[in-house]
């Protein structure tokens, strides 16, 4: 790769949804508008919550020749620098209902259950949490900090919700989830509504119309609530384009075929939380007729890009943007140097594109060992 030129990438794969036909009132009967209110509503009065910055990457939009790039740095979402602090502790608020014996439970990669974990804490109940042999000793140690007992068991994030699962139905334990399957929707809808605060706070930040939003899919719960809050917030509806992990395209095979596709993720990404081989429930009934396009990418921009927020090569500001902050970043850049996609996405100099910093570092060792890598690359 050019060291020189900080904006050479290229994504793998570029798909069309056939079956785009975005309806408001149809996404909003998915993901009601009432759990949408009402989880501002709670949300919004928590003790020291603030909207996370809407950043502007300036230099990437004078590189882009684009009118505004703006970057929402969720790495300052309340202490736990991520979105999912919106979602799971909120759900653990909603399911308890005040009362102090219930114990809930959840299987994570990490950030889901430090929410979890969190929004236990803070209504002083007890809390279980499944990780894998994947998840890593910080983030298992981060999730004790938070007072949760934490299970680690062999295999993959499948056999930890799958022993989650277990375990709790025989102990009576509340699971709070992510992740819908049959008849297990209200978390996951609560989850979501959590994640679509993130467009309320947007609405109210800038006078500009998004124009095209990127947004990250593990299993796309995090992508189906900022397209309800889209629904619900946004006067114009930009163009919505899907990002995953090269080996864990789950949303774009599925959207492909036109019902979900499970696939098998041959390699794991170092995009933790999006190495997901299966789109949720609910957010495959959002998703399935609001995405305009899909984009797969390659792990290897990952580091070079976390550097180039450190570095300000993007932006005026240093920007602390964890692994799963720079996919709406490659993708971007790769869809405006490819000919067609650009085409394809009316990238132009009317563009405000929307791209969500979805953590900071979540996990300082690995923020540190890919920040270094990626150093060497733009210097
Ligand atoms: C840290 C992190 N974990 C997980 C995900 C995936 O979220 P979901 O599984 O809701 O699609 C993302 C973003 O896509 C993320 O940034």
């Amino acid at each position: 790769m050019n060291k020189k030129n900080c904006f050479n990438y290229e994504f793998i794969k570029f798909t069309k949804n056939k079956f785009y036909n975005f309806k408001r009132k149809q996404i909003l009967g998915i993901l009601n508008k009432n759990l949408i209110l009402e989880a501002y509503k709670s949300i919004s009065r928590w003790k020291d919550y603030k909207p996370t910055p809407l950043i502007k990457l300036n230099k990437l939009s004078d590189h882009l020749k684009v009118n505004n790039v703006f970057y929402k740095d969720e790495s300052k979402r309340f202490n736990l620098k991520s979105f999912k602090a919106l979602g799971g502790a909120y759900a653990v608020q909603k399911i308890s209902k005040g009362k102090k014996n219930l114990i809930v439970s959840t299987a994570t990669a990490g950030n889901h259950g430090k929410s979890v974990a969190w929004g236990a804490k803070k209504i002083g109940i007890k809390c279980k949490i499944f990780i894998s042999s994947n998840v890593s000793n910080d983030r298992s140690k981060a999730m004790k900090k938070l007072g949760a007992d934490v299970i680690r068991i062999k295999g993959n994030y499948d056999s930890s919700l799958e022993e989650c699962k277990k375990i709790s139905k025989r102990y009576g334990w509340k699971i709070i989830q992510d992740v819908a399957w049959k008849n297990y929707e209200l978390v996951p809808k609560l989850t979501m509504a959590g994640y679509s605060l993130i467009i309320k706070e947007i609405s109210s930040q800038t006078n500009h119309y998004i124009t095209h939003v990127f947004l990250q899919a593990g299993v796309g719960g995090m992508a189906a609530g900022l397209v309800a809050g889209i629904a619900k917030y946004f006067k114009r509806i930009p163009k919505i384009i899907i990002v995953e992990p090269e080996n864990a395209n789950c949303v774009m095979q599925s959207l492909n075929k036109g019902f979900i596709k499970k696939i098998r993720v041959r390699r794991e990404s170092i995009l933790q939380g999006m190495s997901c081989g299966e789109v949720s429930l609910v957010p495959w009934k959002i998703l399935k007729n609001s995405v305009n396009n899909c984009v797969s990418i390659s792990d290897r921009y990952v580091p070079k890009t976390i550097a180039m927020l450190a570095k300000k090569k993007l932006s005026k500001k240093k920007i602390i943007g964890g692994e799963c902050s720079t996919p709406g970043i490659i993708s971007l850049i790769g869809c405006y140097n490819n000919d067609s996609a650009k085409k394809e996405l009316g990238i132009n100099r009317n563009s405000n594109i929307l791209l969500i910093g979805c953590e900071g570092d979540t996990d300082p060792y690995i923020y540190k060992k890919l920040l270094k890598i990626g150093e060497k690359k733009i210097f």
